[in-house]
């Protein structure tokens, strides 16, 4: 694909960031079976990650604003666009040698995602999209799935850790969905679930509290594979409310149904 300088620059930092995260992810095996465990080691690589990124994308765009998990956010001088980045989404995975995390970087301009990479390092899948150009994974165009009745289709969703206070709601959107659907999965890794619904391996993803470099670059995903996403309360800001409904055109509506009829 042809893409801009922007999505060139986010694909670059996703690379570098990817091959220190495989090496430490290396690592986590030993460190699995010591007494101390791989906590700390996994918080660094974690923090590693994010100075890489940062260093890469706010070097090249000084004047761009930054919203990442690990580090303080800058408002940038150039108020209209802004980096939003999870140098590592899928912690407890990576932390449990389970080969499923991945890096989210996306640029935001005037208030709307423009372009995304969800970069899933261990299996070498590097999923890009841009406003109008289209998604890719590894170069080739992605589109979300063609199943249209919920009873083929397979959803993900996911409890965070703790989980609190979703755990009883998402319980009933458990309840109410698993009947009428193949299945639902919970993989532990919110930008991979939006990415794998923009290659239409998922029909649908659904979650109730995310944080903005979460899903960001996700949501650009789903949009240019020709899928849609919105807020899981209906006019609801996805990014400002932190929950989220993603699926192909045709199940969106029974699928956006049977979540609203809590
Ligand atoms: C988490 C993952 C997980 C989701 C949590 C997130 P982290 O991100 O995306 O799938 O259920 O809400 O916090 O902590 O691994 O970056
Ligand atoms: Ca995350
Ligand atoms: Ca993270």
């Amino acid at each position: 694909m042809q893409g801009s300088a922007n999505l060139n620059l986010m694909i670059k930092a996703a690379r570098k960031a990817g091959r220190s995260l495989v090496k430490d992810f290396r690592e986590v095996e030993n460190l699995q079976v010591s007494v101390k465990g791989a906590g700390d080691f996994v918080s660094r690589a974690d923090l590693a990650s994010e100075r890489m990124i940062r260093a890469e994308l706010m070097g090249a765009r000084p004047t761009y604003g930054w919203l990442g998990e690990e580090s303080e956010p800058v408002a940038g001088t150039d108020p209209t666009r802004r980096w939003i980045v999870d140098p590592l989404d899928g912690t407890t995975n990576f932390l449990h040698g389970l080969p499923h995390w991945a890096i989210s970087i996306a640029l935001e301009h005037k208030g709307e995602i423009v372009a995304g990479v969800v970069f899933d390092a261990a299996k070498d899948e590097m999923f890009v999209a841009e406003k109008g150009v289209g998604a890719f994974m590894n170069d080739r165009r992605i589109r979300v799935s063609g199943r249209r009745h919920l009873h083929e289709a397979i959803f993900a969703t996911g409890v965070p850790y703790g989980a609190k206070r979703t755990l009883p709601a998402t319980l009933k959107d458990l309840a109410r969905l698993m009947p009428t659907c193949a299945g639902v999965r919970r993989w532990g890794a919110a930008a991979l679930d939006l990415a794998y619904v923009a290659t239409g391996r998922y029909d649908g993803f659904w979650e109730r509290e995310l944080n903005p470099w979460d899903m960001a670059a996700g949501l650009v995903l789903v949009r240019e594979a020709g899928g849609m996403v919105s807020g899981l309360r209906e006019g609801s800001d996805i990014l400002e409310s932190g929950a989220v409904i993603a699926a192909n055109a045709e199940i969106y509506q029974p699928f956006t149904e049977i979540l609203r009829a809590d």
